[in-house]
């Protein structure tokens, strides 16, 4: 029980590896509010908690209002008593490869990635400075690390995460951690419609040396290993969990 005693806000917990997360952090003995802008699946992630013996809640929130993401920390801190633990995985990637997206869309991923990342750090750090020994992992990508050719929106909000990372965990050492991953093609939702592609699929995988995709669990440990006290000496990394895709 590698979570005992600890209260995780976990967002886009209703998907992908946002879900694996949730549920693995709960395993390990986590209390765990499941937020999602679906609040459907966020339930669905709380009751596959509760079904395996765990606690958790759903809430509904869009991450890019700040009015949502006071009030998630509000309600995760009245439901379980405080909170330590904040990992942000809602996240979203461009409808089209456009390589020059319009505005609206680049506004678009730049507000739930970054933005969205930063006001729910934002409102959570007085409640898990007040714990002691908080944490906040978030979701970066291989795109935030390398340019990629996904889309330059995506890549520089991942790549503005990593170093958002950077400012904060100096900012609120050493009250509260603060790290991400750097995810490499995993199989979840997300990635689902690019990998539907043949030639997408062929050129991504000769990219990660393992000879494969990852899987949003694979993920989930990493993530787990970072918010717990594990990693008590850890904090401002970047943590590649990419089957060796960056190394090359
Ligand atoms: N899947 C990959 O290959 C991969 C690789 C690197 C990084 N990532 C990052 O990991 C995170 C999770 O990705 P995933 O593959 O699990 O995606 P996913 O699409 O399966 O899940 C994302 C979840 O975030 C929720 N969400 C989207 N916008 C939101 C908002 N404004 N407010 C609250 N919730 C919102 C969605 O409803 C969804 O449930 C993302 O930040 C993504 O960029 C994914």
């Amino acid at each position: 029980m590698r979570m005992r005693g600890k209260v995780a806000i976990v967002t886009g917990a209703g998907s992908g590896i946002g879900r694996a997360t949730a549920l693995r952090l709960a395993a390990e003995g986590a209390r765990v509010a499941c937020v999602d802008l679906a609040l459907d699946a966020a339930r669905a992630t709380a009751a596959a908690i509760e079904a395996a013996g765990g606690e958790a809640v759903a809430l509904g929130a869009d991450v890019t209002d700040e009015r949502a993401c006071a009030r998630i920390v509000g309600d995760a801190v009245a439901r379980f008593g405080r909170l330590t633990t904040l990992v942000n995985s809602a996240g979203v990637r461009p409808e089209r490869r456009d390589p020059a997206p319009p505005p609206r869309e680049w506004q678009r991923v730049v507000d739930v990635n970054l933005t969205g990342t930063y006001l729910a750090s934002r409102a959570a750090l007085p409640a898990l400075a007040a714990a002691g020994g908080g944490a906040i992992t978030n979701l970066a990508s291989i795109y935030g690390l390398t340019g990629g050719s996904l889309s330059p929106a995506y890549a520089a909000s991942k790549g503005a995460v990593v170093n958002l990372t950077r400012q904060m965990a100096l900012q609120w050492a050493p009250a509260v951690r603060v790290n991400c991953v750097c995810p490499g093609v995993i199989e979840t939702p997300m990635t689902a419609p690019l990998l539907e592609d043949p030639a997408w699929r062929e050129a991504a995988l000769r990219k990660h040396p393992v000879g494969r995709f990852g899987r949003p669990e694979e993920v989930a440990a990493a993530i787990l290993y970072l918010s717990s006290d594990e990693a008590a000496f850890v904090t401002g990394v970047a943590l590649p969990v990419d089957g060796g895709y960056t190394a090359a």
